[in-house]
């Protein structure tokens, strides 16, 4: 895909001062989206707004040091972008804690559930989980009042939602999982869309350490992300929600329907028959 398909367009990403989130706030600059950059760290931000403005050309970087855990603040970062690009259409969350605060290579060898810190559990649980929720909700109100928009969340592979040793980062992707279901659900008909995108394996970003053993070039690059969060993000994506797409898996080589079949899967466990026995009362629990 090229050429400024993202013109007139504003992204917000989170977790964009590094890693895949920095990479998508490229890739989606160079199609021409302005980008709100939050993350924790200024400095951090500062160097990846400067790479972004070099994808994107000048002035196409906001820096906004946030916590995605922060109430008050996630209100003022879509204020911000707002007042500053004049609309906000795209909220990418990618920001997350990942396995590498439980253990250093996530191989099995980390703490069994009952000796993890419980602060540190939950701390993981509320910055990946709650923290998509609260810049969702944040942004989605102006989205729908817009009659367009969309959610990109970054959640992990399935199996890396069980993986063990890896304390809260599993559970607290199977919770953005699920609520992007939700998500996709309850924006139905609104113009606003809610999807994943996950790279498809161990990515080349500080979360897989050193200690891993992996060799640097055997890990999936963060550039994967851009192609199929850049689709994402334009109209022929309109009617695309509920889904989660492999970024490793998209290949733009491939004819659109082509790309969907190899990549996309609806989101969270939909595609496994396994559905609770209700009565017939409740029969049916869809908006
Ligand atoms: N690297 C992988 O192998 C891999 C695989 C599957 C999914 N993911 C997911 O991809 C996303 C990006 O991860 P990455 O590999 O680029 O890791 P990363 O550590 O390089 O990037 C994560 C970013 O999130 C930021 N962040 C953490 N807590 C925050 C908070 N409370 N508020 C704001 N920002 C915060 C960090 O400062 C960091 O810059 C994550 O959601 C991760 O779970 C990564």
């Amino acid at each position: 895909m090229t050429g400024r398909t993202l013109e007139g367009r504003t992204a917000l990403i989170t977790g964009a001062g590094r890693g895949l989130g920095k990479a998508m706030a490229e890739g989606l600059a160079a199609r021409g989206a302005k980008i709100a950059l939050v993350d924790l760290e200024r400095d951090v931000l500062a160097a990846a707004a400067a790479d972004v403005e070099t994808a994107g050309g000048q002035g196409c970087a906001l820096v906004l040091p946030a916590d995605v855990t922060d109430t008050q603040r996630a209100a003022e970062v879509v204020e911000e972008t707002i007042s500053s690009f004049g609309s906000l259409d795209i909220l990418i969350n990618d920001a997350a804690m990942g396995p590498q605060f439980f253990t250093e290579d996530f191989t099995g060898d980390g703490p069994r559930f009952w000796e993890v810190d419980n602060d540190l559990w939950l701390r993981v649980l509320t910055v990946n989980a709650f923290g998509p929720q609260l810049m969702a909700s944040a942004v989605v109100p102006h989205m729908v009042d817009q009659g367009w928009g969309r959610i990109i969340n970054v959640t992990t592979s399935l199996d890396t939602m069980f993986l063990p040793g890896c304390g809260a980062y599993g559970p607290s992707k199977a919770s953005l999982e699920a609520n992007t279901h939700i998500m996709a659900n309850d924006l139905g008909g609104t113009g606003v869309t809610a999807n994943v995108l996950i790279p498809g394996g161990p990515a080349n970003t500080r979360m897989i350490t050193e200690a891993t053993g992996i060799p640097r070039e055997d890990l999936i690059q963060p550039e994967v992300m851009q192609a199929p969060s850049v689709w994402l993000c334009t109209d022929e994506a309109n009617d695309t929600s509920g889904m989660r797409f492999i970024a490793a898996l998209w290949d733009e080589n491939q004819p659109l329907a082509k790309r969907l079949e190899q990549a996309g899967a609806p989101t969270a466990w939909a595609q496994i028959p396994s559905k609770a026995i209700r009565p017939d009362s409740v029969a049916s629990l869809d908006r």
